[in-house]
């Protein structure tokens, strides 16, 4: 079949719609019909070459590039076609994509441990996870999807381990915007961090990842929440789903945080702004207490390995700086009961939506995010 899809044709090449071929399900695969794709920012560091496959993964996958690439790895629609074999998922499931798959077999999955599952080696670059073929195709060309799903086109085939079923009452909005950002968000506050109750959390950068890290940490029971941002409407924002003060920068978080907390720091801080970058550790780790757990939820551009780091004070202090992926928790669990949550009226959603864009509109929505106009822009479709 045909469908349209937002491609990236290269480094730095903007997000142009095309007309791409995508062939029949294959075995455990599932044809999906989107209903709405959130704009991560992580697609932006697919476009910008922050997150490249190394080369020798693309050996593997007998290809030189990852481009061309359908973008997108947030959103949530309706299965229309499921293929071979496959035994998750019926035709007419709601589901919302997951960027990390869950095969559920492998030592991470069935350790409890999904947002490690085995399968993630295979989401930037290649064909299909499920047979090594290809099956989307632009004038004869292989074309590569976002992390095995490529999310804004407006039909998507994807493996049953990138898909999670949700029931078929909630908001597939939110369940777009759950799929990835604000579960990474919440998951780095409640699941990483393990913030408890009373604690001090700062989180650095407001936008959608970090939207979900504020209200995860008011959910665990923070007694303060410091929404640090350089846009004063985000910071706003902040306020109205849980954070309790604001700051347009980590030094200005450090000069309230002594009186905010005895002298004793944060508790928890979590780095959730576009890009992660080395020079941003320390100061984030002068944040936090003795006993302090710095979580990094950003990426970083792929080549980042310098970090400058005060050892002694880190060991001396006791402290952690702790990695995350998808919020270390198991999406098949953390996007159901997000959803439950959105639905408890407990987990705001839609104020974060600043602004909803047609497919052909992608790059405009990844101009107003460059530009700080947007907390979370969102595709719709014609569902
Ligand atoms: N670890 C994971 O599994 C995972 C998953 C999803 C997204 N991410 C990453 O999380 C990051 C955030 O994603 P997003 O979609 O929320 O991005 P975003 O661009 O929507 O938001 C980032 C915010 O950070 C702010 N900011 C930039 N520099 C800052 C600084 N020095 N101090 C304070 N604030 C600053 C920006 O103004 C913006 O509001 C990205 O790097 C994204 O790729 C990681
Ligand atoms: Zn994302
Ligand atoms: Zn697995």
């Amino acid at each position: 079949m045909k469908t349209r899809a937002a491609v990236c044709t290269g480094l730095n090449e903007p997000w142009k719609v095309e007309e791409v071929d995508i062939a029949d399900p294959g075995p455990h695969e599932v044809r999906v019909q989107m209903a709405y794709a959130g704009m991560c920012h992580s697609d932006e560091h697919l476009r910008t070459g922050d997150m490249s496959a190394p080369k020798e993964v693309l050996e593997v996958f007998g290809v030189d590039s990852m481009f061309p690439m359908i973008g997108g790895h947030e959103g949530a629609g309706v299965v229309v076609e499921v293929g071979p074999d496959v035994e998750s998922l019926a035709v007419g499931d709601h589901v919302a994509a997951s960027f990390i798959p869950a095969c559920g077999r492998c030592h991470w999955c069935a350790s409890g441990r999904q947002y490690l599952c085995d399968l993630g080696m295979m989401i930037l670059a290649g064909p299909m996870m499920s047979d090594m073929q290809w099956r989307y195709s632009l004038d004869g060309q292989h074309v590569n999807r976002m992390t095995q799903l490529g999310t804004f086109s407006e039909f998507v085939l994807a493996n049953e381990a990138s898909l999670v079923k949700v029931s078929p009452h909630v908001s597939l909005k939110a369940a777009a915007l759950i799929s990835c950002g604000i579960s990474t968000g919440f998951g780095s506050a409640v699941d990483r961090a393990n913030v408890r109750p009373g604690e001090t959390v700062v989180v650095i950068g407001c936008g959608g990842v970090g939207s979900g890290a504020i209200q995860g940490a008011r959910l665990a029971g923070a007694r303060q929440i410091i929404a640090v941002d350089p846009l004063p409407f985000k910071v706003e924002s902040a306020k109205k789903i849980g954070a309790t003060h604001g700051a347009a920068s980590i030094l200005e978080a450090n000069l309230i945080l002594p009186e905010l907390t005895e002298g004793r720091m944060a508790d928890v801080v979590i780095l959730t702004p576009g890009v992660l970058t080395g020079d941003l550790v320390a100061p984030a780790m002068a944040l936090a207490s003795k006993d302090g757990r710095v979580v990094a939820t950003a990426i970083a551009p792929f080549d980042q390995d310098e970090v400058k780091l005060n050892l002694f004070n880190f060991s001396m202090f006791n402290q952690a700086l702790l990695g995350t992926v998808f919020g270390s928790a198991s999406p098949r669990v953390q996007i159901p009961n997000l959803l439950r949550l959105y639905e408890a009226g407990l987990l705001q959603i839609d104020d974060l939506i600043t602004r909803e864009y047609t497919l052909d509109e992608v790059q405009t929505g990844y101009d107003d995010l460059a530009e700080g106009s947007n907390i979370r822009g969102v595709v719709k479709f014609d569902l």
